[in-house]
């Protein structure tokens, strides 16, 4: 998958521009605060749906102006494509795809695929467990669209049973019922996607362990503990769904005394995280911070090669200000890896990319951006 054109108006400080990018290295490259991570950041708007920095979507908007809109247009084994995505002040929310307007966010997202790196990514390893659910589900449903939707009805069904929960006093008769449909739904939800995230992990840290050996020449084998409610000694067990349905109803009938009394759902997917195992020992706190570095490297070159396996091309590689914050070895090893990929690189310092000749370059001040 290529991108080949993005059209930016009244984006943050993009008041407009029409990029148009190579199919091998870009180089945004400018001062901090120019409107480098801008970029990336619209870019990936079209692979996740929203905004990797967690921004309100009203801040999307450059200050002055009522609303923002950016198109791309991309090729895909199939056709050139082209997407916009729309924001209004009233926080309302237009997706286009080839002309054709989307009316849901499931149907939007996995149509362009990207990898997104960037700094906070580094610390993975160690990062809050959020994080690493975040990592997965964009990871995921950027080609698993069941997945995807299992999760916004696991949210919504969430929020509802936290509702009911809260409000146990005013609902006391109809409470045993709604409880229970609410429960059972919530159930086969996270019975899914437990199932679907443990198969992945499996499949990324195969690929880690090539990598990782490959980049540091290191012994030792990388792996991962699935932390779940339900999970049991071996992670092939949470590959079974139905097994996973039946533990989180019990869960949730064994819990519900105590969640009435603190309003809250305690347990189900949205809790779960994994733990990375360097050397068969808790990477968080027995890694160095460059094999941290090197794991998450690792998982996201991983990312990238089941994105291609599942839809049978590369998806834009997306590096903001990742390189710079490497040795030289390791970032010899990200750039000959993504050799022959299309990816869009931001960085302060352009003597980073001296060697490379066949970039094209960007300049970027206060929101322009100048072919060099
Ligand atoms: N809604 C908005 N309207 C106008 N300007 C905005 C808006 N949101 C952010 N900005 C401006 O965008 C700039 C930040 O852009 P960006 O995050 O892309 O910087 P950067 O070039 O990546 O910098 P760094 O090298 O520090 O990461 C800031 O000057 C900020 O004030
Ligand atoms: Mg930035």
């Amino acid at each position: 998958m290529y991108l080949d054109c993005a059209v930016f108006e009244n984006y943050r400080n993009i008041e407009h521009f029409p990029f148009s990018f190579d199919r091998e290295i870009n180089i945004l490259y400018g001062k901090n605060a120019q409107g480098k991570t801008n970029v990336i950041e619209g870019i990936y708007l079209f692979g996740s749906g929203k905004s990797f920095r967690h921004a309100r979507e009203k801040d999307l908007i450059k200050s002055d102006k009522n609303h923002s809109q950016i198109s791309i247009a991309y090729v895909d084994a199939q056709r050139e494509n082209k997407m916009s995505y729309r924001i209004f002040r009233d926080l309302s929310r237009e997706t286009f795809k080839n002309g054709v307007k989307i009316g849901r966010m499931s149907n939007f997202i996995g149509n362009f695929k990207a990898v997104l790196f960037c700094p906070e990514h580094l610390s993975i390893v160690k990062n809050e467990p959020a994080e690493r659910r975040g990592f997965l589900d964009s990871a995921i449903s950027q080609f698993n669209r069941p997945y995807l939707s299992a999760l916004m009805e696991c949210k919504k069904l969430l929020e509802q049973r936290n509702a009911l929960l809260k409000n146990y006093e005013k609902n006391k008769d109809s409470f045993a019922l709604t409880a229970e449909i609410l429960s059972e739904k919530l159930a086969a939800d996270a019975a899914y996607i437990t199932e679907v995230r443990a198969k992945y992990l499996t499949r990324l840290f195969a690929l880690v362990d090539t990598y990782l050996r490959d980049m540091t020449g290191g012994r030792e084998s990388i792996g991962f503990t699935y932390l779940s409610h339900i999970a049991g000694k071996e992670t092939e067990e949470l590959f079974d769904r139905a097994a996973n349905l039946e533990k989180y109803r019990k869960l949730f009938q064994k819990d519900i005394q105590r969640e009435i009394l603190i309003g809250t759902t305690v347990s189900g997917s949205h809790k779960d995280d994994f733990e990375i195992r360097l050397g068969g020992m808790n990477a968080k706190i027995f890694a160095s911070q460059g094999q941290q570095r090197s794991i998450a490297l690792a998982m996201k070159l991983a990312e990238g090669e089941i994105s291609k396996e599942e839809s049978g091309e590369y998806p834009v590689f997306l590096l903001d200000d990742v390189l710079s914050e490497l040795d030289r070895e390791r970032k010899n090893y990200v750039l000959s890896e993504l050799h022959g990929r299309q990816v869009i690189i931001t960085t302060c310092d352009e003597a980073d990319f001296a060697g490379i000749s066949h970039a094209k370059k960007i300049y970027v001040e206060n929101g322009n951006y100048t072919y060099i």
